[in-house]
């Protein structure tokens, strides 16, 4: 799945927010109803659709606590796990699939859809 396939996704050059808004961790919104999280990793930030695959929650839908201590992005809901460098899925309900990614560009001091 893309992320064009969900409903008000952004175009490419929109604004997802300020880089100083992901600080190490992570920042979620949804500007226009396009639900979106960006994590910091070791990679640099990453952007996904905020809709676990499991059951297309937002992944901190019952709270903040996303980022596991391994590094791994963590489903506040049923507890499926992600890697945050590819959205892969680690662990529980996440093994099998995937967080669908919005790809991303700093522009600035933005982070932008490439
Ligand atoms: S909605 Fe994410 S693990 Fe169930």
């Amino acid at each position: 799945m893309r992320y064009t396939d969900f409903p008000d996704a952004p175009a490419k050059g929109a604004i997802l927010c300020r880089s100083s808004d992901v600080g190490r961790g992570f920042h979620s919104a949804t500007p226009g109803g396009f639900a979106f999280l960006v994590v910091q990793t070791d990679n640099g930030p990453r952007a996904y659709v905020n809709a676990c695959p499991h059951r297309f929650l937002p992944l901190d839908h019952r709270g903040d606590q996303v980022i596991g201590t391994d590094g791994r992005l963590l489903c506040t809901n049923h507890s499926a796990a992600f890697d945050a460098r590819s959205g892969e899925g680690v662990a529980g309900f996440g093994l099998g699939c995937a967080l669908t990614p919005v790809p991303l560009r700093r522009e600035g001091g933005n982070l932008v859809v490439a």
